[in-house]
């Protein structure tokens, strides 16, 4: 379906019109430039169809030689901002005494300047915590949970749109009932700790609307069969004690060496959707650090793996934001990760869809292609 003109584009069409007798035929074309990006940028392709398209941000990237670059960026193309670190337990809570809020204001601020929305990524996580956190006495855990997330969705509030309030609950090779992940906040409370969690954000922010967002769903293999019984068994749980949770996020962390099946991906996004809950896709990346060949092909196969993941997805309404994990290759986790004992990895990983000099990749036009073929919703 072709998306409706906006206003912008039929002014500015208008404008060159006007002027064509004076300018000459060749004015009739759109001038390739900033106004001309900004019209067929993800965000304002998805927004035609009623989707909203964002990207984690990072603000010390900010601080970066390539920091105005980054900042134009998501200036162009994207309608919605993820934080990446800036609300973990690991940069806001240091130590017991102290609550780091700078880079999460930072990032705010940046977010207000540029009319961006945001989601809190992310209010409670059984993984990479502080270790006074990891440490922490059960009879203190309970305590915590509720008093971080008044705290922090207090001092935010109205200014965060979405919260993912609990990150990855399931982790099958903790072994616990439910497959639930272990860690601090579960140890203390069991399985209450989710619903806890989401009464408090509910209670601090009642106008935010609360994500539970999980990684590892998408696979053919049985990890990720395993990872879809467990969600949707413990969605369905929250369900019955109505825990105030408004959607249901799936990461989306693709790679090439794993196996899937989208049509089976996307039976289970209409399960949890059958629910009653949106479904975020929050992560979205394709690795591609395990791939041989030329630049070339290794960026064909990505975008082809984009193309093939968004055309199974998208045409399930329920999908009403999607967001990637940064937006140029050189600011993706998996170019500044370490891989175990080998450095960063080498040849450059390429999972989005800009590369390091900030030009558009395949992967970009697959995307938008996709944008442009999926129903509104
Ligand atoms: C990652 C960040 O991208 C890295 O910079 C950081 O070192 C580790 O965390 N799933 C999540 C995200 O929910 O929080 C993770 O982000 C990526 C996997």
């Amino acid at each position: 379906m072709s998306s409706p003109p906006r206003a912008g584009i039929r002014l500015t069409r208008r404008r060159l019109l006007s002027g064509a007798a004076s300018l000459g035929a060749t004015s009739l074309l759109p001038a390739p430039g900033p106004a001309r990006e900004r019209i067929e940028s993800l965000g304002a392709l998805a927004a035609d169809k009623g989707l909203l398209f964002g990207a984690s941000f990072a603000v010390h990237e900010l601080d970066a030689p390539h920091g105005s670059q980054y900042a134009q960026l998501y200036e162009q193309e994207v309608r919605l901002l993820t934080s990446e670190l800036e609300f973990k337990l690991s940069t806001l809570r240091p130590d017991a005494r102290t609550i780091d809020f700078a880079p999460a204001d930072r990032l705010l601020a940046f977010a207000h300047a540029h009319g961006l929305p945001v989601r809190g990524h992310t209010l409670i996580w059984n993984d990479a915590l502080p270790d006074w956190i990891k440490a922490i006495d059960p009879r203190g855990a309970g305590h915590l949970l509720d008093t971080h997330i008044d705290a922090v969705m207090t001092r935010y509030k109205g200014g965060v749109r979405y919260w993912d309030v609990v990150n990855e609950p399931i982790a099958p090779w903790d072994r616990q009932p439910g497959n639930l992940r272990a860690g601090p906040f579960h140890s203390a409370l069991g399985e209450a700790y989710i619903s806890r969690s989401f009464r408090a954000a509910h209670a601090a922010d009642p106008a935010a609307r609360l994500v539970l967002n999980e990684a590892f769903t998408e696979t053919a293999d049985e990890q990720g069969e395993t990872f879809r019984r467990s969600l949707l068994a413990l969605v369905r749980r929250l369900a019955a004690d109505n825990t105030p949770i408004d959607a249901i996020g799936l990461q989306c962390h693709l790679a090439h060496r794993y196996r899937y099946d989208f049509a089976r991906f996307t039976a289970f996004i209409d399960e949890l959707a059958s629910l009653g809950y949106e479904i975020h896709l929050t992560e979205l990346d394709v690795d591609d650090r395990f791939e041989t060949g030329s630049i070339a092909e290794r960026d064909r196969r990505t975008a082809d793996l984009y193309a093939r993941f968004l055309a199974a997805v998208l045409p399930v309404r329920a999908i009403k934001v999607l967001s990637l994990w940064q937006l140029a290759d050189h600011t993706s986790w998996l170019a500044t990760t370490p891989l175990k004992g080998r450095g960063t990895p080498k040849p450059p990983p390429r999972p989005l869809v800009y590369d390091a000099s900030f030009q558009k990749k395949l992967a970009w036009h697959a995307i938008a292609d996709a944008f442009r073929a999926m129903p509104p919703r």
